[in-house]
């Protein structure tokens, strides 16, 4: 009997644990530039297709002691609603000038999607965030 109070404790404590350390990554995006909530599923992780597109198209110059002028990004330089910033506004003068290259807007849904999950204090075990 006390033996399955303690199996009951340990499979608790592991269940909580993991729903908290998932939960401390955002699941869901509102992208604002097509209104759509993006589901942030395998392709928003760190080996998924956002990522790809990130190291072969922004690291080519975003790389850390580049030459090119870029300061040195990676998903964390910025919050998850910069990031949406940066996509919706297009703001930065790389993204002006046709160094994105031709990436669809599928693309930038996923690039997005990447660099908005995994930005900065997402990845907090002991999130303050209760909502
Ligand atoms: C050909 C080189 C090049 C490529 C490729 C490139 N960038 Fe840039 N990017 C720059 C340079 C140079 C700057 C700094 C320009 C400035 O602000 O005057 C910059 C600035 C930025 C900034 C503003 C910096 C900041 O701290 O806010 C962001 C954000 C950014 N780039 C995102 C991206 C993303 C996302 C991609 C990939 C889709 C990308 N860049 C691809 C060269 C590049």
């Amino acid at each position: 009997m006390r033996k399955a109070g303690m199996i009951a404790v340990v499979t608790f404590v592991l269940i909580f644990g993991y729903s908290a350390m998932v939960q401390a990554a955002p699941n869901k995006r509102l992208d604002p530039g097509t209104q759509t909530c993006r589901i942030l599923g395998f392709d928003s992780m760190w080996w998924g297709e956002g990522a790809k597109i990130f190291r072969g198209t922004c690291k080519s110059c975003h790389s850390r002691d580049n030459d090119k002028g870029a300061p040195f990004l990676y998903a964390e330089s910025k919050s998850p609603e910069a990031w949406n910033r940066v996509f919706f506004q297009k703001y930065p003068q790389c993204a002006k000038d046709g160094s994105w290259g031709d990436l669809s807007q599928n693309d930038q849904l996923l690039l997005n999607d990447y660099l908005y999950r995994n930005g900065a204090n997402t990845y907090n075990p002991y999130s303050a965030d209760c909502g």
